[in-house]
């Protein structure tokens, strides 16, 4: 199609826009480059993943795109430009260091801009909106440069943020994508199951990301997968937990703390029960929900057994409750 194309190529050419005033403007390297360099990002990750930086000018870039033979309407359209109520146009992305999102094939389809700003009024993502080239629900963040990796590995991390792959990867860790902050959808997670089966969540070790990690939980098991998890200490997340201690670390780490979703579920369940029956049974109810969604019967069977004994009760009773929880579904 015509006009998809068109939006590839005006995608593309502002990949190029931002790299380039990443790496050739003044600003762009005292301010976007030394950044990424402070983050501990090496420039041959800051090239691979196409990093730029957006200055922090009103219509710079578009005025640049118009300029270059690009059509108002497409800057509209993908994003990169709004309207104003006068009908001109200015750059969404303004001051910030530049994630292009990529889809399978490589092309750029849209943008997360972080903020440089410390302040928390502004908002720390400025993300690219759906368009005919970007649809968020069928995308996961690094995937192109990823499922190489995850067939080798036969297994997925799923992690949340752009920086989380980009430090991942540095560290050698390559088979890793982001769900970018939003809830993980079914689409996304049959695009992950078209490479493995085998998904092991790092979300971040703060209030957002366990709740997240345990949702995320469900919804792969729906979709068949096997699922582990592992949380950070102290709030950090993949990228701080690797910059801060370093690869050989954050390997070690990872590879000693994976858990199976349902010890984790468990674990982390029961630590608000206080030792409360009534909330111990609704951990166990919540438990067996999980495993109700498991479509392999041999699975939910050896969860079942691993059920009973991590919270000490009879194989006979859970089985009735996750019957229930099958009829109640159906
Ligand atoms: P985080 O708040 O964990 O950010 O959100 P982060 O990835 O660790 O970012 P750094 O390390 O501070 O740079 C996780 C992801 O959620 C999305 C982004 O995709 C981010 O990577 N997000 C977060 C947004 O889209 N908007 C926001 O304002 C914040
Ligand atoms: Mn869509
Ligand atoms: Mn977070
Ligand atoms: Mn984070
Ligand atoms: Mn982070």
């Amino acid at each position: 199609q015509d006009k998809r194309e068109s939006l590839y190529v005006l995608s593309a050419w502002a990949g190029k826009y931002f790299k380039e005033q990443l790496w050739t403007t003044e600003v762009g390297q005292s301010i976007g480059l030394s950044y990424f360099k402070e983050r501990g990002y090496r420039e041959e990750i800051i090239k691979k993943f196409d990093l730029g930086y957006s200055p922090d000018q009103w219509t710079i870039m578009s005025d640049a795109a118009v300029a270059a033979g690009f059509h108002k309407d497409y800057l509209k359209e993908i994003g990169l430009s709004i309207e104003r109520d006068d009908g001109s146009i200015y750059d969404r992305f303004r001051g910030r260091v530049m994630f292009p999102i990529h889809n399978l094939t490589g092309r750029i389809i849209g943008y997360g801009g972080r903020t440089l700003k410390t302040e928390k009024s502004v908002p720390k993502y400025v993300n690219s909106p759906e368009s005919e080239i970007y649809h968020k629900s069928d995308v996961l963040y690094g995937l192109n440069f990823a499922k190489k990796a995850i067939m080798d590995k036969d297994t997925c991390y799923l992690v949340e943020g752009y920086a989380d792959v980009i430090s991942m990867h540095q560290a050698g860790v390559e088979n890793v994508v982001s769900s970018s902050g939003t809830s993980l959808t079914t689409g996304q997670i049959r695009l992950i199951a078209r490479f493995t089966k085998n998904v092991v969540i790092l979300y971040d070790g703060d209030a957002a990301g366990i709740k997240a990690s345990l949702r995320g939980t469900d919804m792969l098991l729906e979709e068949g997968l096997n699922v582990k998890v592992l949380l950070f200490p102290d709030g950090n997340d993949p990228d701080s937990y690797v910059q801060k201690y370093g690869s050989t670390a954050f390997k070690d780490y990872i590879d000693k703390h994976q858990e199976d979703f349902i010890f984790y579920k468990t674990s982390i369940l029961l630590k608000d029960t206080g030792g409360d029956p009534i909330k111990r049974a609704e951990v166990i109810r919540d438990v067996v929900q999980s495993i109700a969604l498991i479509p392999d019967e041999i699975k939910v069977s050896v969860f079942i057994q691993q059920c009973s004994r991590l919270l000490d009760i009879e194989e006979r009773v859970l089985l009735t409750e996750l019957n229930k929880m099958r009829l109640q579904k159906a």
